[in-house]
């Protein structure tokens, strides 16, 4: 990826007002200084989406999604940065400057380019096969499968036709030279025969990446016949482990999770009765390619694969590699029909609904199949199976997360709490996890409660900064950026206090310094906390004073417990405070805001 400057990225940034961007994909009403919308990142019926053309940042307070202009289309059309950067460069009428490369490297980009120019001109051919004379095979075919003409076209669907080498004539009439023709993958070039092409008498599939450019194809057999699917052969622009069928698609779904299916037909079937957030691994295991490809999309994956045992090894095997990209996986039953294309045939889409919304935790999946392993009639095995259920309940590293399990695996197979308990304490200790437990249940939770509050109380005080900075120099003697104890929201304080300093605060800016996704999103709630309806400066001011001293004492009281004992400054610094406390309370605040 190129590299562009910060001055480069907030100059197309400025560039583009998020009101005007955000108002070409949702409607937004003016509301004082803000303007409401229905959020597009979460399902709602009254507006919690909020743009500020002043902050230029935009906030939902209903699921948290957030951040300035960039990271808007990076969500909306979950575009990477450098995509997002380009459209709006676009936009904007902004040049970006193309990265100097060698001329190796210019060398494989134009022949990648190549490939990709010879992959569409055959996606067109195959697709303009399929509505000839000779395509009616196809056709047919396809119609006898249920696909609507709809359908067809949203996945280019097309047709090779019994001719060996049409395709490879045809690329050669385009201008194609045969080593580029040789790469793509769709046709093969031999010594005495010439070229011949890879596909023939197949129905055809053409496979896209996540950006519509079509990576490869897919033919089936229109039939029996072996192999029953054809697929490309890896090529520099079709790597198997990395990309998934439908995703170019499924990435623009308004739905959270994501459909994993097994094959081509699965996903189109979905994706027809309505679906649209179905995909598949193209004829090859899930790999972490693929988990850490969905991870930019989703957190939630239902496998919808075939109810056979190929498809419950296949499940087993995503389950852990979902699992360590940290995505939650479910597991959605087809049985008693093979795969989701019969299912949706026999059952329809809303029994399919019904069957995604009693979708099985990974987990107790797993045990399921466990289970299988077992005789649970005789006493020996069913020990045993009680003894490996202890095993894997302890992988689970939270102390409450295991409790559950071990609820939740007591109560399906119906082993007494206690008994299944004190077997998994009795693994933990002999492998020594038990021993390290965690904190309990309400620890955990009060904490949690307690940093909640703090958080709040810091992103209020930086919302008030940025809507009256007048406030800067009334807080200042009080106040500073050290005085923010969560380690984000510290930055974005320091990052703010010098631009106050310098005169110019741009909160829209500051997030874009922020890299991770999840880290703007956080910035842009920062900038855009709820204030509570106070109305009378009387009561402005307190809420004001009432924040400054809550920040202040946590201040004070994180400091104390993490100063360095050589830290003789910090001692001073902090006694000073202390001593000032008592000067926060006397203050009159009213009209600070
Ligand atoms: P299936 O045999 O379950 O195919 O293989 P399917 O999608 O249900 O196909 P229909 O309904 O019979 O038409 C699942 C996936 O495995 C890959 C393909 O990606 C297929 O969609 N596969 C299967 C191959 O690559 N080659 C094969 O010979 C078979
Ligand atoms: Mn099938």
């Amino acid at each position: 990826m190129p590299y562009y400057s910060d001055e480069l990225i907030e100059e197309v940034r400025s560039a583009n007002d998020i009101v005007d961007v955000v108002s070409d994909y949702v409607r937004l009403q003016k509301k004082g200084n803000t303007y409401l919308g229905l959020c597009p990142f979460h399902n709602e019926k009254t507006p919690s989406f909020s743009v500020s053309r002043n902050k230029q940042i935009y906030h939902c307070f209903g699921c948290g999604a957030g951040g300035n202009v960039i990271t808007f289309l990076m969500q909306y059309d979950n575009d990477t940065f450098q995509e997002a950067l380009e459209t709006l460069a676009q936009r904007a009428g902004i040049e970006l400057p193309k990265q100097e490369i060698t001329a190796k490297a210019r060398q494989e980009a134009d022949k990648r380019a190549r490939i990709l120019e010879i992959n569409k001109a055959s996606a067109k051919y195959f697709y303009a096969q399929l509505r000839m004379e000779q395509g009616k095979k196809g056709m047919d075919y396809f119609v006898r499968r249920g696909l609507s003409q709809e359908t067809l076209k949203k996945f280019g669907l097309g047709y090779a036709n019994k001719y060996s080498d049409d395709l490879y004539q045809y690329l050669k009439k385009q201008g194609y030279e045969d080593s580029f023709l040789k790469d793509s993958g769709v046709v093969s070039i031999d010594e005495q025969r010439g070229g011949y092409d890879k596909f023939w008498n197949r129905i055809i599939f053409p496979i896209m990446d996540a950006n519509n450019r079509v990576i490869g194809f897919g033919g089936r057999v229109m039939g029996d016949g072996e192999p029953k699917y054809l697929n490309s052969p890896e090529t520099m622009v079709f790597d198997k482990s990395r990309n998934l069928y439908g995703l170019n698609l499924a990435k623009r779904s308004r739905k959270h999770s994501i459909l994993l299916c097994e094959g081509y037909m699965d996903v189109i079937a979905l994706h027809q009765a309505g679906f649209d957030n179905a995909v598949a691994s193209l004829g090859t295991a899930f790999t972490p390619g693929h988990a850490s490809l969905l991870k930019r999309y989703t957190k939630e994956v239902y496998c919808t694969f075939d109810s056979d045992s190929a498809g419950i090894k296949a499940a087993l095997r995503a389950i852990p590699i979902l699992k360590e990209a940290g995505i939650t996986a479910k597991i959605v039953k087809m049985a008693p029909y093979k795969d989701p294309d019969e299912f949706i045939k026999a059952e329809g889409a809303l029994a399919y609904e019904e069957r995604i919304a009693q979708a099985q935790n990974s987990f107790m999946f797993e045990i399921e199949v466990l289970e299988k392993d077992y005789d649970l009639k005789d006493p020996e095995s069913k020990t045993a199976f009680h003894n490996a259920v202890a095993q894997r309940i302890l992988e689970f590293e939270e102390e409450l997360e295991r409790e559950n399990y071990i609820e939740a695996v007591a109560e399906k197979y119906r082993i007494g709490f206690e008994n299944l308990r004190k077997l998994v304490m009795h693994q933990g200790t002999r492998v020594g996890i038990a021993g390290t437990t965690k904190p309990l249940k309400s620890g955990v939770q009060e904490r949690k409660k307690k940093e909640n509050g703090m958080k709040q109380s810091q992103k209020l005080m930086l919302t008030w900064l940025i809507e009256e900075p007048s406030l800067f120099e009334k807080i200042k003697p009080w106040l500073g950026p050290e005085d923010f104890t969560d380690e984000l929201y510290r930055q974005a304080a320091e990052i703010l206090f010098s631009q106050y300093q310098a005169g110019k605060l741009n909160p829209a800016g500051i997030i874009s310094m922020f890299a991770d996704e999840e880290q703007q999103r956080e910035i842009a709630g920062l900038f855009h906390a709820r204030l509570k309806e106070v109305t009378t400066p009387a009561e402005k001011g307190k809420a004001l004073q009432e924040t400054l001293i809550r920040l202040k004492e946590n201040s004070i009281s994180y400091r104390s417990r993490h100063l360095e004992p050589a830290d003789l400054e910090g001692l001073q610094k902090l006694v000073a405070d202390k001593k000032n406390m008592q000067k926060l309370y006397q203050i009159d605040w009213q009209d600070a805001i």
